[in-house]
């Protein structure tokens, strides 16, 4: 398994959680929505923390490019980061209606930042990176 397979799975498997979410917010389904939504915070988390903890470093060192992509991806996972813990306070407070806007601005940005991944950043790391050794590396942080 390369890195764009091994990345691009946690991303669908992010996306499906989310989509069970909105689904239990919608119903009002208040206690399935914030174990559900936990699950998600927690696997959206632990493939931020990949890719900035492996991939991100390996990538400048390797490739030279340091204020290229990566930094732009630092900054795009800050904004999702920050946008998860409004959501967090916004399902809390059991309002539907903050939370699926938020969610819905949230998946905007995770998609368009997903799309530069799987087309840019993740094929140049395959091409330029030891893919079954980074997949090894990011693998021991957790199952996403
Ligand atoms: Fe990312
Ligand atoms: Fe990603």
């Amino acid at each position: 398994m390369n890195i764009t397979q091994y990345l691009t799975e946690e991303h669908r498997k992010c996306d499906n959680i989310y989509a069970e979410v909105e689904n239990a917010v919608v119903n009002e389904d208040w206690e399935r929505a914030e174990k559900l939504f936990r699950e998600f915070k927690e696997k959206t988390l632990l493939h931020f923390d990949k890719e900035e903890k492996v991939l991100f470093p390996e990538f400048e060192e390797k490739t030279g490019i340091v204020m290229g992509p990566t930094q732009v991806m630092r900054m795009e996972h800050e904004q999702a980061r920050q946008i998860l813990n409004q959501m967090e306070e916004a399902l809390k407070n059991r309002n539907k209606k903050e939370f699926l806007s938020l969610g819905e601005s949230l998946m905007i940005l995770i998609q368009q930042h997903n799309m530069k991944e799987e087309q840019i950043l993740y094929p140049m790391s395959d091409q330029n990176l030891n893919p079954s050794e980074m997949v090894e590396k990011m693998a021991e942080l957790g199952e996403v």
